[in-house]
Protein backbone atom coordinates (compact mmCIF):
# COMPACT_ATOMS: atom_id res chain seq x y z
CA UNK A 1 0.00 0.00 0.00
CA UNK A 2 1.25 3.25 -0.96
CA UNK A 3 1.99 6.17 1.79
CA UNK A 4 -0.88 7.67 2.70
CA UNK A 5 -1.72 11.25 1.95
CA UNK A 6 -1.40 13.34 5.27
CA UNK A 7 0.67 16.29 3.96
CA UNK A 8 -0.15 18.69 0.96
CA UNK A 9 1.90 21.27 -0.47
CA UNK A 10 0.45 24.26 -2.47
CA UNK A 11 2.16 26.13 -4.66
CA UNK A 12 0.65 29.59 -5.92
CA UNK A 13 -2.59 31.00 -3.89
CA UNK A 14 -4.58 32.81 -6.19
CA UNK A 15 -8.12 31.58 -6.91
CA UNK A 16 -6.99 27.98 -7.14
CA UNK A 17 -4.41 27.82 -4.55
CA UNK A 18 -6.12 28.70 -1.86
CA UNK A 19 -9.18 26.70 -2.99
CA UNK A 20 -7.69 23.84 -2.85
CA UNK A 21 -6.01 24.75 0.53
CA UNK A 22 -9.05 24.91 2.24
CA UNK A 23 -10.31 21.52 0.45
CA UNK A 24 -7.63 19.64 1.54
CA UNK A 25 -7.30 21.00 5.44
CA UNK A 26 -10.82 20.40 5.30
CA UNK A 27 -10.32 16.71 4.36
CA UNK A 28 -7.92 16.61 7.85
CA UNK A 29 -4.82 17.51 5.82
CA UNK A 30 -1.81 19.41 6.80
CA UNK A 31 -1.16 21.92 4.11
CA UNK A 32 1.57 24.47 3.15
CA UNK A 33 1.17 27.13 1.71
CA UNK A 34 3.65 29.42 -0.46
CA UNK A 35 3.06 32.25 -2.76
CA UNK A 36 5.46 35.34 -3.00
CA UNK A 37 1.83 38.05 -2.71
CA UNK A 38 2.24 40.08 0.34
CA UNK A 39 -0.99 39.40 1.46
CA UNK A 40 -1.12 35.60 1.74
CA UNK A 41 -1.79 35.18 5.59
CA UNK A 42 -4.58 37.50 5.11
CA UNK A 43 -5.46 35.59 1.52
CA UNK A 44 -5.30 32.30 2.97
CA UNK A 45 -7.97 33.29 6.26
CA UNK A 46 -10.64 34.92 4.04
CA UNK A 47 -10.39 31.78 1.46
CA UNK A 48 -10.28 29.44 5.01
CA UNK A 49 -12.94 31.91 6.56
CA UNK A 50 -15.21 31.94 3.12
CA UNK A 51 -14.93 28.45 2.42
CA UNK A 52 -15.10 26.78 5.82
CA UNK A 53 -19.38 26.53 5.88
CA UNK A 54 -19.58 24.69 2.07
CA UNK A 55 -17.59 22.29 3.80
CA UNK A 56 -19.14 21.63 6.61
CA UNK A 57 -22.32 21.17 3.85
CA UNK A 58 -20.06 18.32 2.47
CA UNK A 59 -19.78 16.99 5.97
CA UNK A 60 -16.08 17.26 6.96
CA UNK A 61 -15.46 18.50 10.32
CA UNK A 62 -13.88 22.02 9.66
CA UNK A 63 -13.63 23.12 13.83
CA UNK A 64 -9.59 23.21 13.34
CA UNK A 65 -8.94 23.87 9.21
CA UNK A 66 -7.04 26.65 10.20
CA UNK A 67 -4.66 25.41 12.44
CA UNK A 68 -4.12 22.69 9.83
CA UNK A 69 -2.74 25.49 7.31
CA UNK A 70 0.69 26.87 7.48
CA UNK A 71 2.39 29.52 5.38
CA UNK A 72 5.62 29.12 3.85
CA UNK A 73 8.36 31.26 3.02
CA UNK A 74 9.29 29.36 -0.25
CA UNK A 75 9.03 26.36 -2.34
CA UNK A 76 11.35 24.36 -0.42
CA UNK A 77 10.20 25.05 2.54
CA UNK A 78 6.87 24.25 1.61
CA UNK A 79 7.37 20.68 0.19
CA UNK A 80 9.87 19.42 2.60
CA UNK A 81 8.06 16.67 4.14
CA UNK A 82 4.98 16.53 1.60
CA UNK A 83 3.40 13.91 0.17
CA UNK A 84 1.60 15.42 -2.44
CA UNK A 85 2.18 19.05 -4.01
CA UNK A 86 -0.57 20.59 -6.18
CA UNK A 87 0.76 23.87 -8.29
CA UNK A 88 -1.30 26.71 -8.86
CA UNK A 89 1.10 29.17 -10.43
CA UNK A 90 0.83 31.18 -13.53
CA UNK A 91 -0.40 29.64 -16.68
CA UNK A 92 3.19 30.17 -18.47
CA UNK A 93 5.56 27.44 -19.29
CA UNK A 94 8.50 28.90 -18.07
CA UNK A 95 7.77 29.23 -14.87
CA UNK A 96 6.47 25.22 -14.55
CA UNK A 97 9.57 24.47 -15.83
CA UNK A 98 11.72 26.07 -13.10
CA UNK A 99 9.46 25.44 -10.85
CA UNK A 100 9.03 21.87 -11.79
CA UNK A 101 12.73 21.25 -11.63
CA UNK A 102 13.22 22.43 -7.89
CA UNK A 103 10.22 20.33 -7.12
CA UNK A 104 11.66 17.17 -8.45
CA UNK A 105 15.15 18.30 -6.41
CA UNK A 106 13.38 19.02 -3.36
CA UNK A 107 10.24 17.45 -2.57
CA UNK A 108 10.32 13.86 -0.84
CA UNK A 109 10.85 11.11 -3.43
CA UNK A 110 7.68 9.50 -2.99
CA UNK A 111 5.77 12.84 -2.95
CA UNK A 112 3.10 13.31 -6.13
CA UNK A 113 3.96 16.69 -8.39
CA UNK A 114 0.41 17.19 -9.28
CA UNK A 115 -0.13 20.68 -11.62
CA UNK A 116 -3.11 22.51 -11.92
CA UNK A 117 -2.57 23.80 -15.19
CA UNK A 118 -5.50 24.74 -17.55
CA UNK A 119 -3.93 23.91 -21.13
CA UNK A 120 -0.27 23.18 -20.70
CA UNK A 121 0.37 19.68 -20.81
CA UNK A 122 2.59 17.74 -18.28
CA UNK A 123 5.30 16.68 -20.91
CA UNK A 124 5.67 20.69 -22.57
CA UNK A 125 7.13 21.74 -19.11
CA UNK A 126 8.94 18.61 -16.98
CA UNK A 127 10.41 16.86 -20.94
CA UNK A 128 13.34 17.97 -19.89
CA UNK A 129 13.54 16.98 -16.21
CA UNK A 130 15.93 13.80 -15.08
CA UNK A 131 12.81 12.29 -13.94
CA UNK A 132 9.65 12.87 -14.47
CA UNK A 133 7.89 9.70 -13.56
CA UNK A 134 5.97 12.10 -10.78
CA UNK A 135 4.77 14.68 -13.03
CA UNK A 136 1.27 14.91 -14.06
CA UNK A 137 -1.64 17.24 -14.26
CA UNK A 138 -4.35 17.64 -12.02
CA UNK A 139 -6.92 19.77 -13.61
CA UNK A 140 -9.32 20.82 -11.50
CA UNK A 141 -12.41 23.20 -12.48
CA UNK A 142 -12.69 26.36 -10.16
CA UNK A 143 -13.63 26.51 -7.58
CA UNK A 144 -12.20 22.77 -6.62
CA UNK A 145 -13.14 22.81 -3.10
CA UNK A 146 -17.18 22.21 -4.57
CA UNK A 147 -16.73 21.05 -8.16
CA UNK A 148 -15.73 17.68 -8.19
CA UNK A 149 -14.51 16.83 -11.20
CA UNK A 150 -10.29 16.54 -11.80
CA UNK A 151 -8.53 15.61 -15.01
CA UNK A 152 -5.70 13.59 -14.32
CA UNK A 153 -2.94 13.64 -17.74
CA UNK A 154 -0.05 11.81 -17.44
CA UNK A 155 2.79 13.18 -19.41
CA UNK A 156 5.31 10.90 -21.49
CA UNK A 157 7.22 10.04 -18.46
CA UNK A 158 4.62 9.60 -16.28
CA UNK A 159 4.76 6.70 -14.18
CA UNK A 160 1.87 4.27 -14.21
CA UNK A 161 2.01 4.36 -10.59
CA UNK A 162 1.96 7.83 -10.41
CA UNK A 163 -1.32 7.81 -11.98
CA UNK A 164 -2.87 5.10 -9.71
CA UNK A 165 -1.74 7.76 -6.81
CA UNK A 166 -3.36 10.65 -7.71
CA UNK A 167 -6.32 8.74 -8.77
CA UNK A 168 -6.04 7.64 -5.26
CA UNK A 169 -5.64 10.93 -3.83
CA UNK A 170 -8.76 12.96 -5.50
CA UNK A 171 -10.51 10.32 -4.35
CA UNK A 172 -9.41 10.64 -0.45
CA UNK A 173 -9.94 14.12 -0.88
CA UNK A 174 -13.99 13.76 -2.12
CA UNK A 175 -13.01 14.89 -5.94
CA UNK A 176 -14.00 12.39 -8.92
CA UNK A 177 -11.04 12.07 -10.91
CA UNK A 178 -11.29 11.28 -14.80
CA UNK A 179 -7.76 9.73 -16.20
CA UNK A 180 -7.24 11.05 -19.97
CA UNK A 181 -4.77 9.05 -21.87
CA UNK A 182 -3.68 11.42 -24.56
CA UNK A 183 -2.47 15.01 -24.20
CA UNK A 184 -3.82 17.39 -25.79
CA UNK A 185 -3.64 21.22 -25.18
CA UNK A 186 -7.23 22.05 -23.03
CA UNK A 187 -7.80 18.63 -21.84
CA UNK A 188 -11.60 17.39 -22.36
CA UNK A 189 -12.78 19.97 -19.85
CA UNK A 190 -11.34 23.39 -21.14
CA UNK A 191 -11.88 22.32 -25.28
CA UNK A 192 -15.53 21.78 -24.41
CA UNK A 193 -15.71 24.85 -22.53
CA UNK A 194 -14.24 27.14 -25.47
CA UNK A 195 -15.72 25.53 -28.16
CA UNK A 196 -19.20 27.16 -25.80
CA UNK A 197 -17.64 29.83 -25.40
CA UNK A 198 -16.39 30.54 -28.96
CA UNK A 199 -20.26 29.86 -29.95
CA UNK A 200 -21.24 32.23 -27.00
CA UNK A 201 -19.24 35.06 -27.58
CA UNK A 202 -20.23 34.93 -31.65
CA UNK A 203 -23.48 35.21 -30.70
CA UNK A 204 -23.58 37.99 -28.55
CA UNK A 205 -21.23 39.89 -31.05
CA UNK A 206 -23.85 39.24 -33.90
CA UNK A 207 -26.28 40.68 -31.66
CA UNK A 208 -28.34 37.44 -31.31
CA UNK A 209 -28.44 37.90 -27.45
CA UNK A 210 -26.75 40.00 -24.64
CA UNK A 211 -24.53 38.24 -22.13
CA UNK A 212 -27.09 37.77 -19.07
CA UNK A 213 -29.90 36.45 -21.90
CA UNK A 214 -27.33 33.96 -23.19
CA UNK A 215 -26.37 32.92 -19.60
CA UNK A 216 -29.85 32.27 -19.01
CA UNK A 217 -30.12 30.25 -21.70
CA UNK A 218 -27.34 27.98 -20.59
CA UNK A 219 -28.51 27.49 -17.14
CA UNK A 220 -32.16 27.29 -17.82
CA UNK A 221 -31.18 24.17 -20.16
CA UNK A 222 -27.50 22.98 -20.82
CA UNK A 223 -26.46 23.59 -17.52
CA UNK A 224 -29.05 22.03 -15.74
CA UNK A 225 -29.13 19.21 -17.94
CA UNK A 226 -25.47 18.97 -18.14
CA UNK A 227 -25.03 18.33 -14.08
CA UNK A 228 -27.15 14.92 -14.31
CA UNK A 229 -26.45 13.32 -17.81
CA UNK A 230 -23.39 14.42 -20.36
CA UNK A 231 -23.94 15.02 -24.29
CA UNK A 232 -23.72 11.50 -24.94
CA UNK A 233 -26.11 10.12 -22.25
CA UNK A 234 -28.02 13.06 -23.12
CA UNK A 235 -28.29 12.56 -26.81
CA UNK A 236 -28.83 8.90 -26.02
CA UNK A 237 -32.25 10.27 -24.39
CA UNK A 238 -33.19 12.41 -26.53
CA UNK A 239 -33.33 9.68 -29.71
CA UNK A 240 -36.33 8.62 -27.65
CA UNK A 241 -36.46 4.59 -26.85
CA UNK A 242 -34.36 4.47 -29.85
CA UNK A 243 -31.60 6.30 -28.64
CA UNK A 244 -28.75 7.42 -30.22
CA UNK A 245 -29.07 5.56 -32.91
CA UNK A 246 -32.34 7.03 -33.33
CA UNK A 247 -30.80 10.83 -32.77
CA UNK A 248 -28.56 10.26 -35.03
CA UNK A 249 -30.41 9.57 -37.54
CA UNK A 250 -33.27 11.50 -37.14
CA UNK A 251 -31.94 15.14 -36.36
CA UNK A 252 -28.28 14.29 -36.23
CA UNK A 253 -28.00 14.49 -39.81
CA UNK A 254 -29.48 18.49 -39.77
CA UNK A 255 -27.68 18.84 -35.91
CA UNK A 256 -24.07 17.42 -38.62
CA UNK A 257 -25.51 20.13 -40.63
CA UNK A 258 -25.27 22.99 -38.41
CA UNK A 259 -21.76 22.10 -37.76
CA UNK A 260 -20.21 24.61 -40.85
CA UNK A 261 -22.58 27.69 -39.68
CA UNK A 262 -21.08 27.53 -36.47
CA UNK A 263 -19.37 31.18 -35.47
CA UNK A 264 -15.96 32.20 -35.73
CA UNK A 265 -16.02 35.42 -33.49
CA UNK A 266 -13.81 38.41 -34.90
CA UNK A 267 -11.78 38.68 -31.17
CA UNK A 268 -9.54 42.13 -32.66
CA UNK A 269 -9.06 44.41 -30.01
CA UNK A 270 -11.80 46.80 -30.47
CA UNK A 271 -14.71 43.75 -30.38
CA UNK A 272 -12.52 42.44 -27.22
CA UNK A 273 -13.75 46.12 -25.65
CA UNK A 274 -17.00 45.45 -26.58
CA UNK A 275 -17.59 42.13 -25.54
CA UNK A 276 -15.66 43.06 -22.07
CA UNK A 277 -18.05 45.98 -21.41
CA UNK A 278 -21.00 44.24 -22.39
CA UNK A 279 -20.72 41.42 -19.99
CA UNK A 280 -19.66 44.27 -17.48
CA UNK A 281 -22.83 46.02 -18.30
CA UNK A 282 -24.10 43.24 -17.20
CA UNK A 283 -22.60 42.17 -14.08
CA UNK A 284 -20.23 44.72 -12.89
CA UNK A 285 -22.60 46.30 -10.80
CA UNK A 286 -22.17 43.67 -8.47
CA UNK A 287 -19.09 42.89 -6.01
CA UNK A 288 -17.05 39.95 -6.49
CA UNK A 289 -17.91 38.27 -3.44
CA UNK A 290 -21.55 38.45 -3.46
CA UNK A 291 -21.15 36.96 -7.21
CA UNK A 292 -19.01 34.11 -6.23
CA UNK A 293 -21.42 33.74 -2.24
CA UNK A 294 -24.29 33.27 -4.63
CA UNK A 295 -22.71 30.95 -7.09
CA UNK A 296 -21.22 28.55 -4.40
CA UNK A 297 -24.53 28.32 -2.61
CA UNK A 298 -26.46 27.28 -5.90
CA UNK A 299 -23.64 24.83 -6.66
CA UNK A 300 -23.50 23.36 -3.12
CA UNK A 301 -27.49 23.13 -3.37
CA UNK A 302 -26.75 21.02 -6.76
CA UNK A 303 -24.18 18.74 -5.12
CA UNK A 304 -26.47 18.18 -2.32
CA UNK A 305 -29.75 17.58 -4.29
CA UNK A 306 -27.30 15.01 -6.86
CA UNK A 307 -26.07 13.41 -3.59
CA UNK A 308 -29.30 12.79 -1.96
CA UNK A 309 -30.32 11.34 -5.21
CA UNK A 310 -27.90 8.58 -3.70
CA UNK A 311 -25.72 8.75 -7.21
CA UNK A 312 -22.43 10.15 -8.11
CA UNK A 313 -21.20 12.08 -10.73
CA UNK A 314 -18.80 9.22 -11.03
CA UNK A 315 -21.57 6.84 -10.82
CA UNK A 316 -23.65 8.83 -13.49
CA UNK A 317 -20.72 7.77 -16.20
CA UNK A 318 -20.84 4.48 -15.51
N1 LIG B 1 -8.91 30.26 -12.54
C1 LIG B 1 -9.43 29.16 -13.05
O1 LIG B 1 -10.61 29.08 -13.36
C2 LIG B 1 -8.57 27.92 -13.21
C3 LIG B 1 -9.20 26.67 -13.27
C4 LIG B 1 -8.41 25.52 -13.36
C5 LIG B 1 -7.04 25.62 -13.42
N2 LIG B 1 -6.44 26.84 -13.38
C6 LIG B 1 -4.97 26.88 -13.43
O2 LIG B 1 -4.48 27.03 -12.11
C7 LIG B 1 -3.27 27.80 -12.14
C8 LIG B 1 -3.46 29.03 -11.27
O3 LIG B 1 -4.51 29.80 -11.78
P1 LIG B 1 -5.26 30.91 -10.91
O4 LIG B 1 -6.49 31.26 -11.65
O5 LIG B 1 -5.36 30.48 -9.50
O6 LIG B 1 -4.22 32.11 -11.05
P2 LIG B 1 -4.01 33.37 -10.07
O7 LIG B 1 -3.39 34.43 -10.89
O8 LIG B 1 -5.26 33.67 -9.30
O9 LIG B 1 -2.94 32.80 -9.03
C9 LIG B 1 -1.61 32.51 -9.36
C10 LIG B 1 -0.80 32.73 -8.10
O10 LIG B 1 0.55 32.30 -8.34
C11 LIG B 1 1.37 33.11 -7.54
N3 LIG B 1 2.78 33.00 -7.92
C12 LIG B 1 3.48 33.71 -8.83
N4 LIG B 1 4.77 33.33 -8.81
C13 LIG B 1 4.88 32.35 -7.87
C14 LIG B 1 5.96 31.57 -7.37
N5 LIG B 1 7.20 31.73 -7.87
N6 LIG B 1 5.72 30.67 -6.39
C15 LIG B 1 4.48 30.52 -5.89
N7 LIG B 1 3.41 31.23 -6.32
C16 LIG B 1 3.61 32.13 -7.30
C17 LIG B 1 0.78 34.53 -7.74
O11 LIG B 1 1.21 35.42 -6.71
C18 LIG B 1 -0.70 34.21 -7.68
O12 LIG B 1 -1.24 34.37 -6.37
C19 LIG B 1 -2.99 28.12 -13.61
O13 LIG B 1 -2.12 27.18 -14.15
C20 LIG B 1 -4.38 28.01 -14.22
O14 LIG B 1 -4.34 27.70 -15.59
C21 LIG B 1 -7.17 28.00 -13.26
Amino acid sequence: MSKPFTTAAVIGAGTIGLSWTALFAGHGMRVRVTDPRPDLAEAVEAALTACAPQLAEQGLDIRDIANRVQLASDVTEAVRDADVVQENGPENIGFKQELFATLVREAPAHALLLSSSSAIPATAFSGELDDASRVLIGHPFNPPHLVPLVEVVPGEHTSEESVARAVEFYRSVGRTPVVERKEIPGFVGNRLQNALSREAIYLVEQGVVGPAELDTVVTNSLGLRWSTVGPFLGAHLGGGPGGYRHMDEHIGVSMKRMWDALGQPDQGPEETERLITAVEKAYGHRSYSELTQERDHKQTAVLAALHATGNTTEENQR
